[in-house]
């Protein structure tokens, strides 16, 4: 570890101070910090990876990856989203290099090993020498794809690489229980919004939507969410915020901002959800690229009985693009700080408005300790 010393990387979570710091500017720039997180926290977690209505077509499949590994999520009947590790069994070659239909088999182009919607071989041409021929001993059976624990939740899909871990339901039962009341088959699709690359650590993105202190500087313009009636969010696993507003606070706000009664809701390490009452919910997808890279969408979801007319989701949209490029500009300012010296002991918290930051980052730490002590 050339650049992440253990005492740097601890030293900051004093335990007995009551304004304590936040995790060192190595977690955020480290490119062995960043590897240490693919394998111990994103490789051990119930990972959100993508929107179901992505796959909407029995046979629609697409690459991805989680932790550095490239995996597949395949539609492999209405009901039943898949995934597999996106590697042929036969020479070990990326199965599937962009999202398509692929009907009923995926092929591996180079020797054209075939494998079903559930990730069964069926053909292995002339793998024994004739067309048909398999080599002693070898059944198709034994050679299927590798299946990665792969779960929906509404509209959303987890993974996780680590077969022995919580299950699904006891990772969502912090979330579920905020969102008591909601019948999100309610909600629909309305909108995709694609950021593309942000200049930032995926950290910097989460930390951000968790918590509430920066909303009444950063988006002075496009939100009306007093920073008092604000309370913390934080359940474990689940983090974030939420405000509640009188409905006269709501008729006061001045058109076209953020004024109602939200949800800011998390699971770690990156399921981000917003509910904006009473009738819209939006999910961000951030998804790591490298220590300083993050990728980043917004899906919008609208109440079924709601104004989805073109013009309402235009408006819609314009307000969330504003939103998210007054954090990106912060997140990636945050990102650069961090190569400075003076950022070394990672700043300082807010023991009030900021305690759900210092507990995503001590699930993170949590994470990553047991691979500094040794
Ligand atoms: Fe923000």
């Amino acid at each position: 570890m050339t650049d992440l010393k253990r005492t740097q990387l601890f030293s900051a979570f004093d335990e007995n101070e009551n304004v304590k710091h936040g995790l060192p500017s190595a977690a955020y720039t480290s490119k062995d910090f960043y590897e240490l997180e693919s394998k111990l926290v994103f490789a051990k977690s119930w990972t959100f990876v993508g929107f179901a209505h992505d796959l909407a077509q029995v046979g629609d499949i697409t690459p991805l990856e989680v932790a550095g590994q490239p995996l597949i999520l395949v539609r492999s009947s209405k009901n039943k989203i898949r995934a597999f590790h996106n590697v042929c069994r036969h020479r070990n070659l990326k199965l599937v290099d962009k999202p398509r239909n692929c009907k009923s088999l995926i092929t591996c182009p180079y020797h054209n090993w075939c494998y079903n919607l559930d990730g069964q071989l069926r053909a292995a041409p002339f793998f024994g020498g004739q067309k048909t021929e398999l080599p002693k001993d070898f059944k198709l059976k034994e050679h299927g794809l590798l299946e990665v624990p792969c779960e929906l939740f509404h509209d959303w899909i987890f993974v996780n690489l680590n077969c022995d871990t919580v299950s699904f339901e006891s990772h969502l039962a912090p979330l579920r229980k905020q969102l008591a009341g909601i019948d999100l088959d309610d909600f629909v699709v309305v909108v995709s919004i694609e950021f593309g690359e942000i200049k930032t650590n995926w950290k910097l993105l989460m930390e951000n939507f968790i918590e509430p202190y920066h909303v009444q500087f950063v988006h002075k313009n496009t939100t009306n969410q007093p920073l008092v009636d604000h309370y913390v969010v934080s359940d474990g696993h689940c983090l974030g915020s939420a405000v509640d507003l009188t409905s006269e606070q709501q008729e006061q706000a001045q058109e076209g901002t953020l004024s109602v009664s939200s949800r800011y809701l998390t699971l770690f390490p990156n399921f981000v959800l917003g509910v904006y009452y009473p009738d819209q919910i939006g999910v961000h997808l951030n998804q790591p690229v490298s220590a300083g890279i993050t990728c980043q969408r917004r899906v919008i979801y609208q109440h079924k009985d709601s104004d989805q007319s073109t013009e309402a989701v235009e408006k819609i949209s314009r307000l969330w693009e504003s939103v998210h490029k007054e954090d990106h500009a912060m997140c990636e300012r945050l990102q650069e700080g961090r190569h400075s010296d003076a950022a070394q002991q990672g700043g300082f918290l807010s023991p009030y408005w900021e305690s759900s930051v210092r507990s995503f980052q001590e699930l993170v730490a949590d994470a990553i300790r047991p691979a500094l002590n040794h």
